[in-house]
This record gives C-alpha cells, sequence and structure tokens, in this order.
C-alpha cells in the first residue's frame, strides 16, 4: 500500500498506464530513478490532473491555430447604469442603496477576495495582499480591505464574513500573514481560506512540463478558478448555512475598492441578477482593461489585447466619447446559486481556458534545468468574466475612478505603487475640501504632503462628512496627519 497517495500500488501503475495512453508517459520519465517519496509526491501530482481536460485544452488551444480575427459585425458596447454624477436616475440610486443596506442588515452578503495570483509584475516577494499599500502607515492591501470590511459591519450590525482564496504558492504565507497580524481586527473565524486549483503547463507540442523530476510545472488555474474553488472547498455550502446568498468578489490590487457596497448590491437584486459588474470610464483608449460588449446581445468582457483596434479606437459622433469605454475594474456580485452552477461539473455551464504563453522553467530530457529567456510554454487559466456569459440578467453598474479605481500592478509608472498612493491622497483631500478645509494642492488635486484616512474613520465621503462634522476637536492636516 502506498499510504501518502492512499492509492494500491496497482492504482499508481494504472495512472502511469493513463499518462502513456495520453500521450504524457514523459512525465514518469525518471520515475525509476526516484526514491520512494519522492515517486510518492510525483504521483500525487499527476492523481490531481484531469488527463481528458488537458488532452481536450492541447487540441483547441495549443495544436491549433486559433487567431481568427473575429467578425465585429455584431459586436455593440455593453449598456450600464451610469452614475447621478454622468446623469444616472439619482432616485434610483437611493432605491437601490436602501435595498442594499436591507440585505447587508439581513446578513445576505459575504464578501471574497481572488488573492491566487503570482503578481510577478510589481516583482514584491510575497503574497500580493501583503503588499504596503497607504501612504502613512504602510498598511498592506489586506488590512485596508480588512478595515472596510469591519466598517461595513458595524455600520449593518451584522458580522460580514470574508472569503479568501490562495494558491499552492501562497496559501501558507497568507494565512500566516494574517496570524500575524491578528486578522487586523476582525474575528478569525469570520475569514475562511481555500485554495483554487493548479493547471499543469505544456510545452508546444502539448507534454506537461516537469519542473523537476518528481514534480511537474504546476501554476493556479486563473481567477476564473475561483467558481469552482468556491465549491470544491465546501465554502458555498456554509454560506447557505449561514443565509448569504450575495458575494461580493474582488481583486486584491485595488485598495480604493468598496468591498461592501450597498447600492451596487441593490443594482443587483433590484435587476435581479445572477451576475453584476462594475465598471468606470476608460482612461484613454489603449488602457490595459477589459471592455464590457455585447456579442451578439450576450455580455462579455472583452480583453483590451483582444478587441480590435477599430473598436478600441471607435468615437461615439455627437458626444465624442469613446464607444468601448466600459472598463471593467474586475469587481462582481455573484449570486450563490450561480456560483454552484458554474462551479460545477456541468459541461453546459464550463468556463472556457485561455491560453498564455508564458516562460516556465522546467527541465528538460536529460533532467537539466532550463530558465528560458522566451516563452517556452502554455499555461492553461480562466477568467471569472466569462461567467457572465451563463448569467441570467447581468448587469453593468458605474463607479467613478477616482472613488474607486486605483490598483497596484506595476512596479513603476501607471498602476503603481506610487500612482495609487496619490490617488488615495486624492480622494482624503477631496472629502476633507467638501467639509470645508483649506487644503493646496496642484492642478491634478495632489496635496504636497502625506497624511492618511483609516477606512475605520469614515470609508466614503458621505462617512467622513458625517464624521468630520462630530468631531468635537478637529486636527490639523500636514504631513504624517492619521485620522482613525
Ligand atoms: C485584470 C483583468 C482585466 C481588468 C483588470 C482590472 C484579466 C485577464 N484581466 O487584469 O480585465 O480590467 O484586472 O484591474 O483578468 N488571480 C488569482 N488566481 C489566478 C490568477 C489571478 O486569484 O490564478 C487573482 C490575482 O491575485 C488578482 C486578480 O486575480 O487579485 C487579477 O489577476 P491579474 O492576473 O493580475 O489580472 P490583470 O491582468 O491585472
Amino acid at each position: 500500500m502506498n499510504e501518502d497517495l492512499n492509492l494500491p500500488m496497482g492504482d499508481s501503475l494504472a495512472l502511469r498506464e493513463a499518462f502513456e495512453r495520453a500521450g504524457q508517459g514523459q512525465v514518469f520519465r525518471f520515475f525509476d530513478r526516484l526514491d520512494e517519496d519522492a515517486r510518492d509526491r510525483l504521483l500525487k501530482q499527476a492523481s490531481e490532473i484531469n488527463l481528458a481536460e488537458i488532452d481536450r485544452l492541447v487540441r483547441e488551444l495549443v495544436l491549433t491555430d486559433s487567431m481568427v480575427e473575429p467578425n465585429v459585425e455584431n459586436w455593440q458596447p455593453a449598456p450600464f447604469i451610469a452614475a447621478p454624477v454622468h446623469g444616472g436616475d439619482l432616485n434610483a440610486w437611493r432605491k437601490a442603496e436602501k435595498m442594499g443596506g436591507e440585505a447587508l442588515r439581513n446578513g445576505r452578503v459575504a464578501a471574497f477576495t481572488v488573492a491566487g495570483g503570482q503578481g510577478t509584475r510589481l516583482g514584491f516577494d510575497g503574497p500580493k495582499g501583503s503588499f504596503p499599500a497607504t501612504p502613512v502607515r504602510s498598511k498592506s492591501l489586506f488590512q485596508v480591505f480588512a478595515e472596510k470590511i469591519l466598517t461595513a459591519s458595524n455600520r449593518y450590525h451584522v458580522a460580514i464574513p470574508w472569503l479568501i482564496m490562495t494558491s499552492g504558492d501562497n496559501h501558507e504565507s497568507t494565512v500566516r500573514f494574517f496570524t500575524e497580524n491578528q486578522f487586523f481586527g476582525l474575528e478569525s473565524q469570520g475569514v475562511r481560506f481555500f485554495q483554487q486549483g493548479r493547471m499543469p503547463a505544456v510545452d508546444f507540442a502539448g507534454k506537461i512540463l516537469l519542473q523537476k523530476p518528481d514534480g511537474l510545472a504546476l501554476s493556479p488555474d486563473g481567477h476564473g478558478g475561483s467558481l469552482r474553488a468556491l465549491a470544491r472547498s465546501g465554502s458555498l455550502d456554509l454560506l447557505k448555512e449561514s443565509g448569504i446568498d450575495i458575494i461580493s468578489y474582488f481583486q486584491v490590487d485595488n485598495p480604493l475598492l468598496q468591498p461592501i457596497d450597498p447600492a451596487f448590491i441593490g443594482f443587483h437584486l433590484m435587476g435581479e441578477s445572477e451576475m453584476s459588474s462594475k465598471m468606470v470610464c476608460k482612461a484613454n483608449p489603449t488602457e490595459k482593461v477589459g471592455v464590457f460588449c455585447l456579442r451578439e446581445d450576450q455580455l462579455e468582457v472583452i480583453e483590451y489585447s483582444d478587441l480590435p483596434e477599430k473598436l478600441t479606437l471607435e468615437k461615439d459622433e455627437s458626444s465624442g466619447e469613446l464607444r468601448y469605454r466600459a472598463g471593467s475594474i474586475a469587481i462582481h456580485l455573484i449570486s450563490r446559486d450561480f456560483a454552484r452552477q458554474v462551479g460545477g461539473d456541468d459541461p453546459r455551464f464550463r468556463l472556457p481556458f485561455h491560453r498564455a504563453d508564458k516562460r516556465v522553467t522546467a527541465i528538460d530530457s536529460e533532467g537539466r534545468v532550463v530558465e528560458p529567456d522566451s516563452p517556452n510554454g502554455v499555461k492553461f487559466e480562466m477568467f471569472a468574466f466569462d461567467a457572465l456569459g451563463f448569467a441570467k440578467n447581468p448587469i453593468v453598474v458605474e463607479t467613478l475612478r477616482e472613488d474607486e479605481f486605483s490598483p497596484i500592478k506595476n512596479a513603476v509608472g501607471i498602476d503603481s505603487a506610487e500612482s495609487s498612493r496619490q490617488d488615495q491622497l486624492r480622494q482624503w483631500t477631496r472629502w476633507l475640501k467638501a467639509a470645508g478645509e483649506d487644503i493646496a494642492t496642484d492642478e491634478t488635486g495632489l496635496p504636497g504632503f502625506s497624511f492618511e484616512v483609516s477606512p475605520i474613520f469614515a470609508d466614503s465621503k458621505q462617512a467622513f462628512l458625517e464624521r468630520w462634522k462630530n468631531l468635537e476637536t478637529r486636527p490639523a492636516i500636514a504631513e504624517g496627519t492619521y485620522l482613525e
């Protein structure tokens, strides 16, 4: 008996034969030279692989030339519910906010962060959520979200649970980060971590790559893997037991976002939507965000790199605005039952995999490690926004970039830690000015010094004005001021 794998020896042989039959026998190329533990490790990883799925993906995505120019005849920009400052119906917004507030008070909402990505662009060693994001206290992204969730929990008198999806690469370090920081003031039992699935990388001939003689080149299966992982980890069952039917999904990289937004929740409920999304108007035609489109009347997010140039640049004749301007900021509300449907095994609701050509450190047939300087392999990833194609009544709601979108993706320049810190400062400065304070700024609204407003003090302009009005003594805002 092979204890670790819980597989009888006969089954490990069957597993090797299955790989052989699938044309993936190279995975066990070094098997005979491995010691017992190393064999177990390899067999355990191999048993995770769905060979039929890999075979299908290799045929559909790797061995075929799928670069067909899309026919854009039936494409349209997606409609969206405009923000009040852009002509949206203020009464509808008020109604939505009230309805969302009620759903929150009734404990129907959980927060959900997808944090399994490898964060390679940032060049940061550690889970991306532990990256220091704020200007004075250098609070991590996780801390910012935790404090926003805590503030919402206090406002609605309900403990809002927080689901966090990690991956094999960062699970332990993420849990450790929370433990070491006492969960940033949240109840530890209200935070649930679970790991997403992994997929093997293949070479351009479709052969699964080995990272070492006893290990496959595995990587996370994309944020779309979150739907499977929510179901497989038992999280959906727990939500059901707690009476939670709305999942507030967001990425780990954007400290400005509102993890819990009553108006958005209200629109989701009023629209009887199974999956709703937030958008901001694109900053410029080539901004690297997905764009909401209708394709044959079906709502989709088209990645910036896949949107044909003609459409990327197209302008509305009367207003001069970009026609395809609804940029995705990767914030969604997902109904629990819909997550179960898309995260289950029914092939009718199967999220597609996308091909990403990447540099994959792998060993060659002699067992030598090869560090390629150009892409040598293909990774397979699912995207959460592809679930929109299966959703009933999907809606898109506008939010304002300055209020909610300043992600940290790059080490320098656009969407970097520095640009995000500046946007946080601009936001707090706008709140202070709205409260009647006089703060000198440059023409972009940036003050000449750093200060910080904790989400515990205020998590929105409305909350700030309220809090500021009621302060007995108002602190002077200067370099290093921290409002808590
Ligand atoms: C993403 C979106 C883009 C959107 C933009 C907004 C894609 C392909 N693009 O870009 O449409 O406009 O954000 O900022 O998604 N993650 C996992 N597991 C994985 C992979 C990623 O949990 O296997 C998580 C990351 O931790 C992160 C989020 O998903 O929280 C986004 O991943 P990333 O690959 O950085 O997406 P972007 O290319 O920045």
